[in-house]
């Protein structure tokens, strides 16, 4: 019966003593895991610890800055912030199959991050914000069904290419309880309490073709939906909400003109670990309400639908 306080002095000596003097190098997401993984880090070996964000230019609106915000300037926690959205877009173009869409992206993920780990003399361990659901799913798989949903990745894959030690603060701990931690290290609460992302970014969110264009419409779209359901109140009611670019153009009207443009689909759902879920039951004046203020503002949508499948038979995610 321990508390978070307890948990992390304990977790600093911890790592104190396996880092010794040596380097780290950690990779951020964005999400709550690595960012709660770093500081907590940074507070045990301080500048012996630096962070590389590589950002994919397919994160929601503001992500990257605030990540750089957060660890630069509250923490002080020395970061390489790499763009490599053209990489990215660049090597997506054409790409429409979904499993190809996160085999790329995850392989230019582990290529970007490889080189700027080099660039800055490479160090002994890698930090990762492996939870423990991660580490039981990648052993609990032999013997069940040998198909494969999604292939997820986070940086899978890293370690081995990379030949380095790893340091995984969070292995004994599940999402509420990182959230907890995060809270004790003083992050932010907007920071803390952040649904859950996919490593490929908006990327499956966009079914079809990505292009630069298409992920500024969705992020638009994406931040008014968030935005509504913030000042709702009901954020931390639900699991994850986002918004989907369909690769669908339907007429509509506006002032006098005639309007063809792309659709946008809502999605919201509450689960408590991702593998089922259900749709969030909003009222119809929530909804409209989101969906006039999208296709208002955002130049490229005209019309607004809600997805009502749950999981299963559909997955979180379109793609
Ligand atoms: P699905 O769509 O499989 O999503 O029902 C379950 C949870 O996993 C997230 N997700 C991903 N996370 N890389 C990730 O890091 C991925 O490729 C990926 N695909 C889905 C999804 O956002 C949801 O929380």
């Amino acid at each position: 019966d321990w508390t978070m306080a307890e948990f992390r002095k304990a977790k600093i000596d911890e790592i104190r003593e396996q880092v010794g003097d040596k380097r780290v190098i950690c990779g951020l997401s964005g999400g709550v895991d690595s960012a709660v993984a770093a500081v907590l880090i940074h507070e045990a070996i301080g500048d012996q610890l630096t962070c590389v964000f590589v950002d994919h230019g397919l994160m929601r609106m503001g992500e990257a800055e605030q990540v750089v915000s957060l660890f630069r300037g509250a923490y002080q926690i020395p970061l390489v912030h790499v763009d490599a959205s053209t990489l990215f877009l660049k090597g997506l173009e054409g790409v429409t199959d979904p499993e190809k869409k996160r085999k790329f992206i995850g392989k230019t993920f582990i290529d970007v991050f490889e080189d700027e780990a080099k660039k800055i003399g490479g160090a002994e361990f890698l930090a990762q914000g492996t939870l423990y659901p991660d580490v039981i799913e990648s052993v609990s798989f032999t013997g069940g069904p040998s198909v494969t949903i999604k292939s997820h990745h986070n940086v899978g894959g890293l370690p081995e290419r990379m030949d380095m030690k790893l340091v995984e603060p969070l292995r004994e701990l599940f999402k509420d309880e990182v959230r907890e931690l995060g809270r004790e290290l003083g992050l932010p609460e907007i920071f803390v309490g952040r649904h859950p992302f996919p490593g490929p970014g908006l990327a499956i969110r966009i079914p079809g073709e990505v292009s630069r264009e298409k992920a500024d419409i969705l992020r638009k779209a994406d931040a008014i939906y968030l935005e509504e359901i913030r000042s709702a109140g009901l954020y931390d009611a639900i699991w994850q909400a986002f918004a989907v670019l369909l690769p669908v153009k339907t007429v509509g009207v506006m002032g006098d003109g005639r309007t063809y443009d792309n659709v946008c689909a809502l999605r919201a759902v509450t689960s408590t670990d991702g593998m089922t879920a259900d749709i969030y039951p909003f009222d119809a004046a929530f909804l409209s309400r989101v969906a006039t203020r999208i296709i208002n503002e955002v130049k490229g949508i005209n019309r607004v639908v809600y997805d009502y499948t749950s999981k299963p038979p559909g997955t979180i995610e379109w793609e």
